[in-house]
């Protein structure tokens, strides 16, 4: 074989491999729940969060969608995920929520990227390399998340720094801790806060373009007075848990499905998978698809969660190992190598949702579907 029939053949062969484990993610529905989210958030700009490959769903197929549909600007968490967008052929503007060294400011610069200045002491490193290597700049401002931003108590001691950095600043930002929670107080008193330091920056004469403090949630439940933007990602991909997402029309975007890579019939007591977790109480087809723990489908759910075949839900049964998991069906169901079961299902109220699995692992639905890795063929439409 030659080279470039190997190089060919490889290829193929690694699209038919993976599309035996694939994402699909529905970009329509996505574009609609930008449009959900718009009729609430009516005059705020949105700024969509694709960090960790937009939870799981594929960053740049999901950022291109979003772009189309009239996106103000994208958040990421970091530098390199930053540049894939740009490699992506996005070219709105993007703000790295992540901490970036004052050595990654050329790279910044040159990709058109605004950063997050997330302590006095960053702001201290950044300042001086600004002027060679322009930027824009977010201050992050630490209302209550207790993890990242400049002290409030720090603030005025910034003022004159700050200043000097304009018309760099582009916007100020914060973070809700529980922003989800019945219980607003703890919301209400980060707005609190950032609406007093807005004043004190203004006082100052630091002009503020942008203000963002709210995620999905204090988006969604309107926690955003004088706010310009807000920076959504779980209402973006239907996974918001809020009452109002609901209400909204938000939905889930993504699905999970798998080959059946091997269906047989197994009599009574047969053993399955690491450790004989399960034994057969009678004769059952069993059936074994190519995901595993290896592709951020979690080993905890081994025994515990359910799969998808034809409208119906069936057990995972045995140790779910690194790159295969099995599930039990019963004897009469026809099912055969080809066939793909669902592990991941959009359907809210499916035993087998993001939502769903989410809780059976004591865990968000954000950790599901970031977890699935770069093994998982992403499959955008
Ligand atoms: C700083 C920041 N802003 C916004 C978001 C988006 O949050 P959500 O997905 O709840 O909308 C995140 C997510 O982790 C975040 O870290």
């Amino acid at each position: 074989m030659s080279p470039d029939n190997a190089t060919e053949a490889a290829t193929a062969c690694s699209l038919q491999e993976g599309r035996t484990l694939t994402a699909h993610v529905d970009l329509g529905q996505l574009a609609r729940n930008l449009a959900g989210l718009r009729r609430v958030s009516r005059e705020l700009g949105l700024l969509a969060v694709v960090k960790a490959d937009a939870y799981g769903h594929g960053a740049v197929p999901v950022a291109r969608a979003l772009e189309s549909a009239g996106i103000e600007g994208f958040c990421v968490a970091t530098l390199p995920e930053a540049l894939d967008l740009r490699r992506g052929g996005i070219l709105s503007p993007i703000l790295v929520l992540g901490s970036i060294r004052p050595e990654s400011l050329p790279v910044a610069s040159a990709n058109h990227l605004d950063l997050t200045v997330v302590s006095a002491d960053h702001l201290l490193e950044l300042a001086p390399l600004v002027p060679e290597h322009p930027v824009g700049l977010h201050l992050k401002l630490d209302t209550g998340m207790g993890r990242s931003g400049i002290l409030l108590d720090d603030l005025g001691a910034c003022l004159d720094g700050i200043r000097a950095l304009q018309p760099r600043i582009r916007g100020v930002m914060g973070h809700f801790s529980a922003s989800e929670a019945p219980d607003a107080r703890c919301a209400h008193l980060q707005r609190k806060r950032f609406q007093g330091a807005l004043a004190q920056l203004r006082d100052a004469g630091i002009a503020v373009p942008m203000a963002h403090h709210a995620n999905s949630a204090g988006c969604l439940r309107g926690f955003v007075e004088g706010d310009t933007h807000a920076r959504c990602g779980i209402a973006l991909y239907g996974l918001s848990e809020v009452e109002e997402a609901r209400e909204a029309g938000l939905k889930p975007i993504l699905e999970l499905t798998a080959e059946v890579m091997r269906a047989v019939r197994i009599p009574a007591g047969s053993t399955v998978g690491y450790g004989s977790t399960y034994v057969a109480p009678h004769p059952v087809k069993l059936v074994t698809l190519n995901c595993g723990y290896a592709d951020g489908y979690p080993r905890a759910l081994s025994n515990r969660a359910q799969a998808g075949f034809k409208g119906r839900t069936y057990p995972v049964v045995g140790q779910v190992s690194m790159d295969m998991l099995t599930v039990v069906l019963p004897e009469a169901i026809s099912i055969r190598p080809g066939d793909r079961m669902t592990l991941l299902s959009r359907n809210p109220e499916d035993p087998h949702s993001v939502q769903a699995t989410a809780r059976l692992l004591s865990t968000i639905p954000y950790e599901v579907t970031c977890a699935l890795n770069r093994r998982v063929l992403r499959d955008p439409t």
